[in-house]
């Protein structure tokens, strides 16, 4: 069965930028593309751990803030050549509200 948790609303999340959720898993970095769609990753670069919510968000790729990596916000891939993945998070949106699945 299939639970969603109410991490935030989709004002919460500037357009083309981020916010970071604490959990017990670790911090989860929600990005905001400028076609309103929100994506969830670890907030944790495949590359070294670099801070992906500090990262430039463009399309639906951020641009890791230490290196460069470009990752996929869609799966959490990090784009040809690099390799790795940030583990991606299910997350949707109704009516302005963004939720985790859990
Ligand atoms: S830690 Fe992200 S590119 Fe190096």
């Amino acid at each position: 069965m299939e639970n969603w948790q109410l991490i935030a609303t989709l004002e919460d999340i500037p357009p083309l930028g981020s916010r970071v959720l604490k959990t017990a898993q670790g911090d989860i970095a929600l990005f905001r593309s400028a076609d309103d769609q929100v994506f969830a990753l670890h907030d944790k670069c495949p590359h070294k751990g670099g801070p992906l919510s500090q990262g430039i968000v463009f399309g639906h790729t951020v641009a890791c803030p230490l290196h460069g990596w470009n990752i996929n916000l869609e799966d959490g891939q990090a784009i040809a050549p690099d390799k790795g993945c940030a583990g991606k998070l299910i997350t949707k949106i109704e009516n302005g509200a963004v939720f985790l699945r859990t």
